[in-house]
């Protein structure tokens, strides 16, 4: 199928879907704290965004080949939990960090983004991984405009990621994404500048960095969803979905609740700050 590239009219789809796929993120905010379940989590989303956006929850039944159908609406990835976690039983406590992974589907189109959350207090060494996740997410996009190339992303995050002392999960990476959930391009957190695809005005896609604070080797648990890392380290993900323009990047999932971008990233978006 190759790369699609978005016309006008599926653009306004595009921005439609992730401004909803962000507000599902504000939405949940307030009730992530000490004695939620993740599975009252999830059951909170799938709520919102059937009720009251008129959303699907794309992740739903969702079965790329050789998985399992996915059970829920959302994903809920605990502490060293890398991604995929699955909402169930599991009460968070205070100093826990999550992330929640929500994808939407209006009106055909996708919006796909993940936020880290703080459950109380935060250990020192969690902060600080969330935010140089944060820093890396930012500093991928902010490679993005019409000729870079894919490479330049991956390097600026692997950089970043690597000068703090944390690796970069390399099984799972950003992804074309519209009226699939997940199409080409690949868009890998790692990697040399000039390499891979160069970038084309209209083509939307993930950029979404697993950082862990230990080794980057991971592995799959039994429900066959949930990625953990291998030797128990933290782990922290990223998540906005972005179009490129024709003068830089516009970032899709936006809402009245996402976080501004961090003052490590010299080229904010360009709706931001006009040049
Ligand atoms: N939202 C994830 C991503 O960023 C994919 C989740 S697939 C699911 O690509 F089935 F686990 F939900
Ligand atoms: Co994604
Ligand atoms: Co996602």
């Amino acid at each position: 199928m190759g790369i699609v590239i978005k016309t006008a009219e599926d653009i306004e789809g595009m921005r439609l879907a992730g401004r909803l796929a962000a507000e599902v993120l504000d939405f949940i905010a307030p009730h992530i704290k000490p004695g939620v379940s993740t599975g009252e989590l999830d059951r909170l989303c799938h709520d919102y965004m059937l009720e009251t956006q008129g959303t699907v929850p794309a992740p739903l039944n969702y079965a790329p080949p050789g998985y399992r159908p996915y059970p829920k609406s959302i994903c809920t990835s605990v502490n060293h939990q890398v991604c995929h976690g699955i909402p169930g039983e599991r009460v968070l406590k205070n100093g826990d960090i999550v992330n929640i992974d929500v994808t939407v589907i209006k009106n055909g189109f996708h919006g796909d983004n993940s936020r880290m959350y703080f459950v109380g207090e935060p250990s020192i060494a969690a902060r600080r991984l969330c935010e140089v996740t944060f820093e890396c997410m930012w500093l991928g996009i902010a490679q993005i405009r019409p000729g870079a190339a894919l490479g330049d992303v991956g390097y600026a995050i692997q950089t970043h990621a690597e000068k703090h002392g944390y690796s970069v999960v390399r099984e799972f990476c950003g992804h074309g994404i519209g009226r699939k959930f997940h199409e080409e391009p690949q868009v890998l957190h790692y990697g040399r500048p000039g390499t891979l695809d160069r970038l084309v005005e209209g083509m939307t896609f993930t950029v979404e960095p697993m950082i862990n604070a230990g080794r980057r080797e991971i592995k799959e648990l039994a429900d066959g969803w949930t990625i953990v890392t291998k030797d128990h380290s933290l782990s922290a993900q990223w998540e906005h979905t972005v179009l490129v323009t024709a003068r830089g990047y516009e970032i899709l999932t936006q809402s009245a609740g996402t976080p501004p971008p961090p003052a490590i990233v010299s080229r904010p978006a360009p709706a931001l700050a006009p040049a």
